[in-house]
């Protein structure tokens, strides 16, 4: 199958001193295979974040090649890696950085402004995300008028409403309880059949790891296990 991300030996040291620095990835390579729903695991400090930064287009690694979609993106210019990172991808937080001030509605559509599409098309097309992850009757919102788990539901319409290719997640059930988890989990597990978005997720949740279709563990900066469900 075509891969829609391919890592080739990435590394990244981060510098916070004269001989004070971290060996954040050592050497990682990993090719994910369009439409497939993996979650990264390991102990804290292992690179996680640090990988999925890099193949987000948030940071640049040391050396190491980037590829998305068959075009290599580590040595892309800045302008165009922010029109590839609105456009084709998406990305769920564990706090879920909803903007407090604006509506459900707003801070969704907001994605859609900023990925050029005129402002009545990105407010239906909003509308329509938050449908789809259940809160067509809460668009009028506030974060503050939410709960926990729909704050994350907004949060992953917002990641879904341009139709990306990739979305990223770090932790995205990590402030969450069991059941929301569960439900946020399914709800993304239903995009991701639905939709054939590839779905990348970072978590220390056993049933996260279980709800997908393949598990790679970092240690140090590496990879050191990667197995299918
Ligand atoms: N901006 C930074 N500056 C300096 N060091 C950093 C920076 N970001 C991460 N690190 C270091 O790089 C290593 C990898 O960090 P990373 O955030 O990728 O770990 P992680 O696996 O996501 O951990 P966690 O599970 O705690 O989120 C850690 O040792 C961390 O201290
Ligand atoms: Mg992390």
């Amino acid at each position: 199958m075509e891969s829609i991300i391919k890592a080739v030996d990435l590394k990244k040291r981060y510098t916070l001193g004269k001989d004070n620095f971290v060996d954040a990835l050592r050497g990682t390579s990993l090719e994910v295979p369009k439409g497939e729903m993996t979650a990264i695991m390991g102990p804290s400090g292992s690179g996680k974040s640090t990988l999925m930064h890099l193949l987000g287009t948030l940071d640049r690694p040391d050396s190491g090649e980037v590829w998305l979609s068959g075009r290599r993106i580590d040595q892309m210019k800045s302008g165009d890696l922010t029109t590839v990172r609105s456009e084709e991808l998406g990305f769920i937080f564990q706090g879920f950085n909803l903007i407090p001030t604006l509506t459900a509605l707003e801070n969704v559509s907001l994605a859609g402004e900023y990925a050029g599409t005129g402002r009545g098309k990105a407010k239906d097309a909003a509308r329509g995300a938050l449908e789809r992850v259940g809160l067509g009757d809460r668009i009028a919102h506030r974060p503050s008028e939410l709960s926990g788990g729909q704050q994350q539901r907004v949060a992953i319409a917002r990641a879904i409403v341009n139709e990306p290719h990739v979305v990223f997640g770090d932790e995205p059930t990590g402030d969450l309880d069991t059941a929301t988890s569960d439900e946020i989990m399914t709800m993304m597990r239903e995009i991701n059949k639905s939709s054939g978005t590839t779905f990348l997720l970072v978590s220390h949740n056993p049933e996260v790891a279980e709800a997908c279709d393949r598990v790679v563990h970092m240690r140090d900066g590496l990879i050191v296990d990667d197995v299918k469900n």
